[in-house]
């Protein structure tokens, strides 16, 4: 039975029943040496189910309980082995949400649940969530509130007992301040938390070794996912805003349909009550690609983050303060004295840019195309703003970078064309001919081509079309 807590929702079994458990897992998709969280209705459920009893625990469940924290403990042996994900520890926790606590007092069981979506996806903030993933899946689905906190639980393990301090093994909205502050000592970090982990491409599950078992959930498997290709940019907010905005412009420009989720860090909470179910909502509109904004990693902030880079299989890029706009620069042969001089000259003239040449490197033959194709995948994968493209006559290497869906390369002869290549065309790609430009011409192009502002409008219906063949 799917029910709400005040984290996420619960796909909830009877935790001592081996079968009940398995049935969860079965619906959920989910591997079973993930442990499940046994929920409580009380505080004095514990020791149903554990015989570790340690000061910490004490204060934490004083200060915490019922909330969003979970303690992992020796298990006794009445907690069948396919609870715990073969371990002979548990992870316990006593919801605060209503429903829930109700269900397992009325039940009268500790009711194991992991959360109620279906394995690998992101998890379920709203009985809708639940219903997309497990309709038909399930006995039933309580249809209670949205979720106030929105991230799972916080999980800390506590079989150190009271010599070794606590470890949180899993970060939640309860922080790790939050938690040194209740015990008066600190808490360690389990050290999966603080670096990145290798992904295996063909699973999405992080690499952990076959021996790896992990104590609590949230550790081995791939968790969070979006079916869209997800970006994380980290840096100072303002000016991971603008390369959001600029990215977006450009994947739009092919066609791709882009959603951003971007939070401040004064919003810590707000991105964890609302993570998943944005996750969810790209994944219902078609979402190709998502582009988020990273959080600072500290308090909840942390939490929030641990989702978001699984999320995005830790796909990452980092902001500089003030990025400089980028222009890459190819040619062949033909075009390769033209280009040394245009580089030289946006060196010296545009110290405000960043110059990437991509080659070739000498007047050696080489082809066209090649060049012509590279210069145009870098603009529109974004590793570039803008390219500049040159051979003999400008002809061939335009038509090349032109095959690269999302590129509007304009071969320019005279300044005129260079200010209507941006101002109609919107060119992202100039292309200019070494044999039939002169130097002195052709800086004058490309700095009109620089400052001309795209005039939108009609133009914008145009290129739109342009984009979409
Ligand atoms: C190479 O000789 C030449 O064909 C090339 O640079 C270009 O002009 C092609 O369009």
């Amino acid at each position: 039975m799917a029910f709400p807590t005040e984290t996420v929702y619960g796909l909830g079994a009877n935790a001592l029943d081996p079968d009940a458990v398995k049935r969860v897992y079965l619906a959920k998709g989910r591997p079973s040496d993930n442990p499940m969280i046994v929920h409580i209705g009380e505080k004095s459920g514990l020791k149903d189910l554990t015989d570790l009893m340690t000061r910490d625990m004490e204060l934490l469940m004083d200060a915490i309980w019922p909330g969003p924290m979970t303690m992992v403990v020796p298990a006794k042996d009445i907690v069948p082995r396919v609870t715990t994900g073969g371990l002979d520890t548990v992870a316990i926790r006593m919801p605060s949400e209503e429903t829930a606590r109700q269900l397992i007092i009325k039940s009268g069981l500790p009711i194991a649940a992991p959360s109620a979506n279906l394995s690998g996806h992101p998890s379920p903030t709203t009985y809708r969530h639940c219903m997309d993933d497990l309709m038909g899946r399930v006995d039933a689905i309580i249809c209670g509130p949205d979720c106030q906190v929105g991230i799972e639980s916080t999980v800390i393990d506590m079989t150190g007992g009271d010599d070794r301090p606590p470890v949180i093994l899993r970060p939640g909205i309860v922080t790790a301040e939050k938690i040194s502050q209740v015990i008066g000592r600190e808490v360690s970090l389990d050290p999966s938390l603080l670096k990145k982990p290798k992904i295996d491409k063909t699973t999405g599950n992080p690499v952990t070794g076959q021996d790896f078992h992990p104590k609590s959930p949230g550790m081995k498997y791939k968790h969070y996912a979006p079916k869209a290709e997800m970006t994380i940019f980290r840096g100072p907010h303002d000016a991971v805003l603008r390369v959001i905005e600029d990215r977006r412009a450009k994947l739009e420009a092919q066609g791709l349909k882009v959603s951003v989720i971007t939070y401040s860090d004064s919003e810590q909470e707000t991105a964890a009550r609302e993570f998943f179910a944005r996750l969810r909502e790209c994944d219902k509109d078609g979402t190709d690609v998502i582009l988020a904004s990273a959080l600072r990693e500290e308090g909840v902030g942390f939490s929030v983050m641990n989702r978001m880079f699984k999320s995005a299989g830790y796909n990452i890029e980092d902001v500089m303060e003030d990025q400089k706009m980028r222009i890459a620069i190819a040619s062949d042969h033909g075009g390769f004295q033209l280009k040394e001089k245009i580089r030289e000259y946006l060196g010296e003239k545009h110290p405000e840019l960043e110059v990437k040449d991509l080659g070739t490197y000498s007047e050696e033959s080489v082809d066209y195309p090649v060049y012509g194709k590279l210069c145009g995948e870098t603009v529109v994968k974004g590793d570039a703003d803008l390219g500049i493209v040159c051979c003999g006559t400008g002809i061939g290497i335009s038509i090349a970078a032109n095959k690269v869906k999302g590129v509007r390369c304009a071969l320019v002869t005279s300044v005129e064309m260079a200010h209507l290549a941006k101002e109609h065309n919107n060119a992202n790609v100039l292309a200019l001919g070494g044999r039939t430009t002169q130097p002195e011409e052709a800086f004058a192009m490309v700095e009109e081509w620089l400052t001309t502002e795209f005039g939108g409008g009609r133009h914008k219906r145009r290129t739109d079309l342009l984009d979409e063949m």
